[in-house]
């Protein structure tokens, strides 16, 4: 056991802990190299946000103040590490719910000072890219030897951003959501339509029995940007469900189209920025790249290879964000002791 252990670290040089709380999952996990998970703890509180239909950001927060020690000792202890095999402690400082965030920066303060570790501060967008480095060898795993420039989907709960990605760290914004994210207007129409929260899952689901031809839903196109806007989309499913006789079966027929309409823009958007911008490849992150039929549209409609994470690291988790606090590490970046959180923070 031990043999082993000291083979698995010499082999991986720079181990980080990575703790992210930004919103309703308190997470932890132990990263080698930015690369391989040697632990990734996820406490979901998403049973318990459920009967509110969506994030209860001072619940929360509470929740993430009575997870956070054992979820961090659990993954020290599934990781087989100790405190002094640690180069670095990762947390999340935004964007999220200011109050979730603090949980985890605090908990991070104390340890890192504690122990003598450095502190590296994480934005929460950049990570969910960064869960494409992870190895994993799920269909669609990106490879070791990925090369910039790469274009880079992050559509999650509380954003939608195009992003053109030059390097480590080094980022062009191409465009983002004007009004909801693509996650957070999943979640919106999963609500009129009575499913289950998170919506994007209960939609996706829906959607596999329905047929997506019935009802016809706007694009906003928004031409000759990379933006998005999905809040005219949400008002048409919500005059759409009204108009329904409630005892005819209408549910997944909308739930298909609702999706349709949203994948239709984002795979067209991606693929056009990709091919405009000569990106070696695209790179899905965020909750919603967790969705088969988005996958599917930019694979079909690109001329670059397309990569996404496996599913559990699609949603919030801490190994992405130690895997991109190993690329800030290595950059030289440290937080002060007056870290605080930053709920707007931006990628660019
Ligand atoms: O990245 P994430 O876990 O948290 C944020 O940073 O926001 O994303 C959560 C979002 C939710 O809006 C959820 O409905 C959506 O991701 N989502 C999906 C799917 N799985 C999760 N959306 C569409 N299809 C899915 N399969
Ligand atoms: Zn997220």
């Amino acid at each position: 056991m031990r043999s082993l252990r000291i083979l698995r670290l010499t082999m991986s040089q720079i181990l980080i802990l990575g703790i992210e709380t930004s919103c309703d999952e308190t997470a932890a996990a132990i990263v080698a190299d930015g690369r391989r998970i040697l632990s990734n703890v996820v406490a979901s509180q998403v049973d318990l946000h459920a009967r509110y239909g969506g994030v209860f950001p001072e619940l929360a927060s509470r929740v993430h103040v009575e997870a956070i020690v054992p979820v961090v000792q659990e993954a020290m202890t599934q990781a087989g590490v100790g405190w002094g095999d640690l180069a670095a402690v990762a947390v999340t400082v935004g964007p999220g719910l200011v109050g979730s965030l603090l949980v985890g920066i605090n908990f991070a303060k104390g340890l890192a000072l504690g122990r003598g570790l450095p502190l590296v501060p994480v934005n929460h967008l950049e990570a969910h890219l960064y869960a494409n480095w992870l190895q994993s060898d799920t269909e669609g795993a990106a490879p070791s030897d990925l090369t910039f420039p790469l274009l880079v989907l992050i559509v999650s709960g509380g954003h939608t951003e195009l992003v053109l990605m030059r390097g480590h760290g080094d980022y062009l914004c191409l465009g983002s959501t004007l009004d909801d994210a693509a996650g957070e207007a999943f979640d919106k129409v999963g609500r009129l339509l009575g499913l289950p929260y998170p919506g994007g899952p209960s939609i996706e689901k829906a959607a596999q029995s329905g047929d997506p031809t019935r009802f016809r839903l706007p694009r906003a196109w928004l031409e000759g940007t990379y933006d998005f806007s999905f809040s005219g989309l949400k008002t048409a499913v919500a005059r759409l469900v009204q108009e329904q006789d409630p005892d005819l079966r209408f549910v997944p027929d909308i739930a298909a189209a609702f999706q349709e309409a949203v994948v239709d823009v984002l795979a067209t958007k991606t693929v056009a920025a990709a091919r405009e911008y000569g990106a070696t490849a695209i790179l899905l992150s965020g909750g919603v790249s967790a969705n088969q039929a988005l996958r599917t549209a930019v694979r079909q409609r690109a001329s670059v290879p397309v990569y996404y994470p496996p599913l559990f690291l699609c949603t919030d988790n801490a190994a992405m964000v130690a895997a991109c606090g190993y690329f800030r590490y290595r950059a030289g970046v440290r937080a002060g002791w007056d870290l605080d959180a930053d709920p707007n923070l931006r990628l660019c």
